[in-house]
């Protein structure tokens, strides 16, 4: 379970329970935040319900449903529904995940759904992840060469690209990082484990030639060293990765490089 942090001088308030839907033998209980700081109102938790009859089996499903059919006001992000954009990150029933392929069938009880921890809300459980990509942007996601480029393409051997694999992958939905409580404390100066899997996915990249550079700026008690190996980011990665050995890795190299 992580640990939300509200809205400066305020309190979780109890909000509106929405109507049953007619006729409906199959609720399920659906508990939102809802929060909107242009209202200067304490942050409350709506009460809705949802005839899982016709309803699809995922928490984006509900989301939508009661969006559409309950609740117009209720903001959320979602684009591809398939577990590869990263927008829907939220907290459900405690876990930071991807709400269109966390199924409802895994969460026992009544659901509760909350924005990703510790970040600032632009409304209900949208995060403002203006910093989360800042971070993201200095770690130089791109192959960074210096030698004239090749006629065709920048080769790499099976064997190195396969280096790449369980980082490449990552849809940058923050539920890594807003998972770590290090990054809760320190996010203005301490990286998080999503950026720093970026940034070891073009550290090892057999073709990138800025290694030494990309090294120099991470060698900092902050931006790198603020993780203690608590291991919330790659027990919740949504993606099954890892990025605790990422930073692990990082480290090594930078051991490494001084003997
Ligand atoms: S490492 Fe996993 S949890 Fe972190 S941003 Fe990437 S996909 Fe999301
Ligand atoms: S909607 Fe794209 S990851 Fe969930």
């Amino acid at each position: 379970m992580v640990e939300l942090t509200l809205p400066k001088n305020s309190r979780i308030v109890t909000g509106k329970t929405w109507p049953k839907p007619a006729g409906a033998t199959n609720l399920r209980k659906f508990s939102i935040y809802r929060y909107n700081p242009d209202e200067e109102k304490n942050p409350r938790v709506d009460t809705y319900f949802v005839d899982m009859d016709t309803c699809g089996p995922m928490v984006l499903d509900a989301l939508i449903k009661i969006k559409n059919e309950i609740d117009p006001t209720l903001t959320f992000r979602r684009s591809c529904r398939e577990g590869i954009c990263g927008s829907c990150a939220m907290n459900i029933d405690g876990i930071n995940t991807l709400a269109c392929i966390y199924g409802m069938d895994e969460i026992k009880g009544d659901v509760k759904i909350y924005p990703l921890p510790h970040m600032p809300v632009v409304k209900d459980l949208i995060p403002d992840l203006t910093n989360f990509y800042a971070q993201h942007a200095a770690i130089m996601p791109w192959l960074e060469t210096y030698t004239n480029p090749p006629e065709k393409e920048w080769r790499q051997s099976i064997e190195d690209r396969k280096k790449l694999d369980g980082l490449y992958e990552c849809v940058m939905c923050a539920s890594c990082s807003t998972s770590c409580p290090s990054y809760w404390w320190n996010s203005d100066r301490y990286l998080g484990p999503a950026a720093l899997l970026h940034a070891y996915r073009w550290i090892i990249d057999s073709r990138d030639e800025a290694t030494g550079e990309r090294l120099d700026g991470l060698d900092d008690p902050f931006k790198l060293y603020r993780c203690h190996t608590i291991m919330n980011c790659t027990n919740t990665c949504p993606k099954g990765l890892n990025p605790a050995k990422a930073i692990a890795e990082i480290k090594k190299l930078m051991v490494e490089r001084t003997v």
